[in-house]
């Protein structure tokens, strides 16, 4: 077990999909089998755009779920409710203080949203909260609370992980070095997995497989995937098959291969390419599924998990508030 302590945060936004899983949630259980990892469902971040509790604690319900069924390894990992955690909120406060308002205006996603505006020729704030807008400084209190050295996140989120790292850099000159220096990893998936009709998956383009979309859905979405108009006795090339390349992700290498194998010599049509697509999917998604199904009707057990892992955290988390505490207020 490497002495690395691997820290990252999920915003309960709604059910992942299988680009989420496959480039962000899948590394973290793997390595949550060998590493001490701190994993937390980021309530507080999603009330900048849910004002509905009701949605924010079915979401979190459902990240948590999802987490465990697919096999995060509970002797390793922390799973906890960010907004659990009282020193979250106090060092958010106290590095509201030493935060150059500058590095809030440099930030991407704060950015897009005044182009955003700009564009539609609204003003340059509409539907900017201070939540938005100081995100980043509420980051930087989850990551430095816990002494994290890596935090793995997806490429939109790297540059509020290196906002971390600043502000811990600020804070280490004026009151003494307290804070480790986390830095942002970057999967090697993150990304790059292709959704319905072959752009990124993502929520945006609205062409998603729910992770845990059941079997009949499962099977509409992955039909529905879009292909060129190769006849099934023509080569095709499966680094440029949406089918192939989400295959990869769920069958074994000999299965890879072989489907391999098929397209490049003109031996599979995209019908048949794509029930062995679902196939592989399902084979492998089944057994979490009714897991999750069965830990979401239990939600007290749900409750539970994350009360031991928020206990387990506080420990961490007011042993830091309590040293800058007495750094910056004496
Ligand atoms: P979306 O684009 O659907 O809104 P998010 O931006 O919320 O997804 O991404 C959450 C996490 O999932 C990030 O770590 C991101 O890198 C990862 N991710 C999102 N879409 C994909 C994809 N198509 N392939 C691989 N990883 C992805
Ligand atoms: N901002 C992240 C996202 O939108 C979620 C998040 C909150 C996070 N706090 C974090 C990620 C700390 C890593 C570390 O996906």
């Amino acid at each position: 077990m490497s002495e690395k302590i691997i820290l990252t945060g999920i915003k309960p936004t709604g059910m992942p999909h299988i680009g989420n899983y496959i480039g962000a949630l899948k590394p973290l259980i793997e390595n949550s089998r060998h590493n001490k990892t701190v994993v937390f469902i980021a309530d507080l971040h999603a009330l900048n755009s849910i004002h509905d509790a009701k949605t924010i604690k079915q979401h979190t319900y459902e990240i948590a779920a999802l987490l465990i069924s697919m096999g995060l390894d509970m002797n390793n990992a922390i799973l906890f409710r960010q907004s659990d955690i009282d020193a979250v909120y106090k060092l958010n406060t106290l590095l509201m203080n030493i935060t150059p308002k500058g590095l809030m205006n440099r930030a991407h996603s704060y950015k897009a949203m005044l182009e955003k505006n700009a564009a539609a020729g609204d003003d340059m704030d509409a539907g900017v909260n201070m939540g938005l807008y100081t995100y980043p400084i509420l980051m930087s209190a989850d990551i430095l609370l816990y002494n994290t050295d890596i935090v793995p996140v997806g490429a939109d989120q790297k540059q509020h992980v290196e906002f971390a790292r600043d502000i811990a850099e600020y804070f280490n000159r004026t009151y003494g070095n307290l804070f480790r220096l986390p830095e942002p990893q970057i999967g090697a998936d993150a990304g790059l997995v292709p959704g319905l009709d072959g752009r990124k998956m993502s929520k945006s383009y609205d062409n998603t497989i729910p992770l845990f979309a059941d079997a009949p859905t499962l099977k509409k979405l992955v039909m529905r995937i879009i292909t060129d108009s190769k006849l099934p006795n023509e080569p095709k090339n499966p680094d440029e098959s949406t089918i192939f390349l989400l295959y990869k992700h769920f069958a074994n290498d000999a299965d890879v291969a072989n489907l391999r194998r098929l397209f490049e010599n003109g031996e599979i049509g995209y019908g048949d390419a794509k029930k062995m697509l679902f196939n592989a999917i399902d084979a492998q998604l089944a057994a979490p599924r009714e897991k999750y199904k069965s830990l979401m009707s239990h939600t007290d057990e749900l409750d539970e998990i994350l009360a031991t892992g928020a206990a387990r955290a506080r420990k961490i988390a007011n042993n830091t508030i309590e040293r800058v505490m007495r750094a910056m207020l004496g």
